[in-house]
């Protein structure tokens, strides 16, 4: 079968990136990397992909005058790329409506949060504030709000008395490079359909039992 055809889109250190590029080279893994693109011209995501003999382009959205104009290069390259899922990595620019309805449902995100709680940055200090015992993270079609989208799949990962936003961050990310591939794999599969505002999964339930915080 065909294998999906992805864009990832990056604007940092790229350890989702990783991720993905990892299980696609894994045989049988039903997606491929079409396209990496940055718009930060120094990303480590792109030596990430240029490592792996990724196709890039930078994409520098000081160049264009205007959000749309720059969402229409993006739009533009994912096309010529013959992308078919376009995947946020780690991309901080904020993406516009029309972007968002170009891409609708072939568009999505992980942010490193049980969604819908936590949206936005700096999302670690803001779970240790509020003193939760449980956070985790989420993968998600992408919405124009930020951080909103039918829910794909997440992963929960509890919170230690002695955690700080960087061992939480670390705890988090380790199960993001789980999830992200997992997600891709559900969707290149043809499992994920989404209704409106859900998303739902065939042929995958949720794992029996719970996860308590403390013990
Ligand atoms: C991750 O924590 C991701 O959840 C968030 O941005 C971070 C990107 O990290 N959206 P990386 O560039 O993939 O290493």
């Amino acid at each position: 079968m065909a294998r999906l055809k992805l864009a990832v889109l990056v604007s940092g250190r790229g350890s989702n990136l990783q991720a993905l590029i990892d299980a696609c080279e894994a045989p049988g893994y039903p997606a491929e990397i079409a396209l990496v693109i940055a718009n930060v011209a120094d990303a480590f995501g792109l030596a990430r992909a240029e490592r792996s003999g990724l196709p890039t382009r930078v994409i520098d959205h000081k160049g264009f005058s205007d959000r749309d104009a720059f969402d229409a290069a993006l739009t533009r390259s994912i096309e010529e790329s013959g992308a078919q899922l376009v995947c946020l990595a780690g991309f901080m620019r904020l993406l516009t409506a029309g972007f968002c309805e170009r891409w609708r449902d072939r568009l999505i995100n992980i942010h490193p949060s049980l969604l819908p709680a936590f949206k936005g940055l700096h999302t670690h200090e803001r779970v240790l504030e509020a003193g939760v015992r449980i956070t985790g993270c989420t993968v998600h079609f992408v919405r124009p709000t930020m951080d909103e989208g039918p829910i794909i799949a997440q992963a929960a990962v509890p919170v230690g008395s002695s955690d700080n936003a960087e061992t939480l961050a670390a705890r988090v990310l380790e199960q993001e490079h789980r999830l992200y591939p997992l997600a891709v794999r559900l969707i290149a599969e043809g499992r994920v359909t989404v209704h409106g505002e859900r998303a739902d999964i065939t042929g995958a339930d949720a794992p029996r039992g719970s996860l308590i915080s403390p013990p």
